[in-house]
């Protein structure tokens, strides 16, 4: 009997800034429970940083920061895949072919185009606008079963759902039609001073808790969050702030709401603010410390990113070719 195929996975981070707590318990735990049962490529993509306007020097450092912190946070070099975006070239190279199998119509309908529009008016470039097609190719190039993904990234991979499926209709079989997949556990963690706004990199204020925030600054950002007049520690509709902080002691701790809601039963915001932000510098602790070491071994890290890129270029290699060969593309050595 033919040994079943490991499913294929696929997902990445931009290395924009220092991770938060959203990408590690949304994201980063989520992959690294997937490990042993799938084939999984993680990616930094840091061709879709540039989209924003980057410090060459700070891009640089936080791609070596975030890979440090992908292996920190569990994730394991033997087992998969941990690659730079720009160290492989197919990347880009089978982005241009899929922008042309995408129409603007659909670009225009991306919400996230319209939200980064919205935010950085100043520099509403092609980028941006293409931003979900590389993703597109990022996905299609590995033959991608499923995609990891928190909800805002949802239309995106539904976009390389149809471009791949147009692709396959013009030109037969070529890419595996891929399935988001929004794990249970992405718990949805949202700004501590804005909570009705997703938990970003990109924030400058309090409202954001990096996965390498000192336990002082985890304590105070997590006391000055956003909360309500009501007083009592129980999800409730419109309990915006409350129920984020339930969010993230539920997902850092395991306890369910009704076991969060018995504990604080009579108990006052000021101690469930104190309990989450010593469960979040605890997690966060364990981390920093295994971040620390990596970031000592930088010939290591560099080993990791270049065995990571030779292995993911294998693969989007042959995508490619198989892409250029049926668009036409004359290649004498072919
Ligand atoms: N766009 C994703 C985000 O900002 C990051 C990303 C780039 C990605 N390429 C991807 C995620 C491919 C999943 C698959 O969160």
């Amino acid at each position: 009997m033919e040994e079943a195929r490991k499913k294929v996975v696929l997902s990445g981070i931009q290395p924009s800034g220092t991770l938060t707590i959203g990408n590690y318990l949304g994201a980063l735990r989520n992959w690294t429970k997937m490990q042993d049962d799938f084939l999984c490529y993680y990616m930094l993509a840091d061709l879709h940083t540039i989209t924003v306007r980057q410090v060459p020097a700070e891009l640089r450092q936080n791609c070596l920061k975030t890979a440090a912190v992908y292996l920190a946070a569990g994730l394991d070099p033997e087992k998969i895949t941990l690659f730079l975006q720009s160290m492989v070239p197919a990347h880009s190279q089978l982005a241009w072919v899929l922008d042309c199998y995408t129409m603007m119509g659909e670009l225009n309908r991306m919400t996230q185009f319209k939200d980064k529009s919205a935010r950085h008016a100043d520099n509403i470039n092609g980028g941006l606008y293409t931003y979900p097609v590389l993703m597109a190719a990022d996905i299609l190039l590995y033959q991608a079963d499923c995609v990891p993904v928190g909800k805002d990234q949802i239309q995106h991979v539904e976009l390389a759902r149809d471009i791949a499926n147009r692709f396959n209709g013009v030109y037969s079989e070529t890419f595996r039609v891929p399935e988001a997949l929004t794990t249970q556990n992405s718990a949805s963690i949202r700004s501590l001073s804005d909570p009705t706004k997703k938990m970003s990199k990109s924030e400058s204020g309090d409202g954001t808790i990096f996965v390498l925030d000192p336990k002082d600054v985890v304590l105070r950002k997590i006391r000055k969050a956003v909360t309500d007049s009501d007083g009592e520690v129980r999800r409730a509709e419109g309990k915006h702030g409350i129920n984020n902080l339930m969010n993230i002691y539920s997902a850092v701790t395991g306890k369910t709401d009704g076991e969060i809601e018995r504990e604080f039963a009579g108990k006052g915001y000021g101690e469930f603010k104190l309990a989450v932000g010593e469960a979040v510098a605890d997690l966060l602790g364990g981390i920093q410390r295994e971040f620390e070491r990596y970031m000592a071994d930088k010939a290591f890290l560099n080993q990791v990113l270049i065995e990571g890129a030779e292995r993911a270029s294998y693969v989007a290699n042959k995508t490619l070719a198989k892409v250029y060969r049926k668009v036409g593309f004359y290649d004498p050595r072919r």
